[in-house]
């Protein structure tokens, strides 16, 4: 048993879906999730800046006393987990684009992956799209979609025509990936674009879930009821 507290960081609001998540998955835990605004946008950084970003945010997570800490971020899992497990005696849960449930999902169309320009360009991206491509993936980085979705977070509705403008290049597309935490909050826009007519994928649920084993594994779960939610903003 042990209740300190999970630790959930994103360059910004994108990794509170994931944190959302979470929240259902585990109703006993403690969260921090902390938001690293200055460190914004990150995928249109580079990578040997985003690797400093991250572990500063793990850094400032450890000092709140986590147990293990979700990167609720495809960036910055994409370009620092691995070393983050390397140097961290700690469970690390990253979101990764759900590319493998949704090419298995795809009969017939295209699969069109969405996001950011850093993640795209790292090697782990680079190797899961190799694993499970079927020909029919498109994968489509977005310059500065996390930006606009974090500055318009009250009101995503606003953010319709550049949406619009976005997926119109994309024509026969039967599964779309949310490969960006950011673009969680826009899955009803994407959903409407496409008239319902396709499956939507994003990795909140499977790193939720893997979040539980990991703490069951290491004996870190809390049986105490909910007491503390925290957000920092950096
Ligand atoms: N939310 C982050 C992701 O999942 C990226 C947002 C940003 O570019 O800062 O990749």
């Amino acid at each position: 048993m042990n209740d300190a507290p999970i630790g959930v960081f994103d360059s910004g609001v994108g990794g509170v879906s994931v944190l959302k998540t979470c929240l259902d998955v585990l109703p006993n835990e403690n969260f921090v999730y902390l938001a690293d605004r200055s460190g914004m946008p990150y995928g249109n950084k580079s990578h040997e800046e985003i690797e400093k970003r991250v572990e500063l945010c793990v850094r400032t997570l450890q000092g709140e006393g986590v147990k293990a800490v979700v990167a609720a971020c495809n960036t910055a899992t994409n370009v620092g987990i691995a070393s983050l497990r390397k140097k961290y005696d700690m469970p690390f849960v990253g979101l990764e684009p759900a590319v493998k449930p949704a090419v298995a999902a795809c009969t017939r169309g295209n699969v069109l992956v969405l996001l950011t320009p850093l993640a795209a360009k790292q090697e782990k991206f680079r190797e899961l799209v190799k694993k499970h491509d079927n020909g029919r993936l498109i994968i489509a980085p977005q310059e500065d979609l996390a930006e606009k979705v974090e500055e318009h977070i009250d009101d995503f509705r606003a953010l319709k025509k550049p949406t619009f403008d976005i997926l119109r290049a994309y024509k026969n597309v039967e599964c779309v990936v949310l490969g960006c935490t950011h673009y969680v909050f826009l899955r009803p826009l994407v959903e409407e674009f496409y008239g319902g007519r396709i499956k939507i994928f994003d990795g909140n649920d499977g790193a939720a879930r893997r979040l539980k084993t990991l703490l069951e594994q290491n004996g870190k779960m809390s049986c105490l009821g909910r007491r503390s939610l925290k957000f920092i903003v950096i």
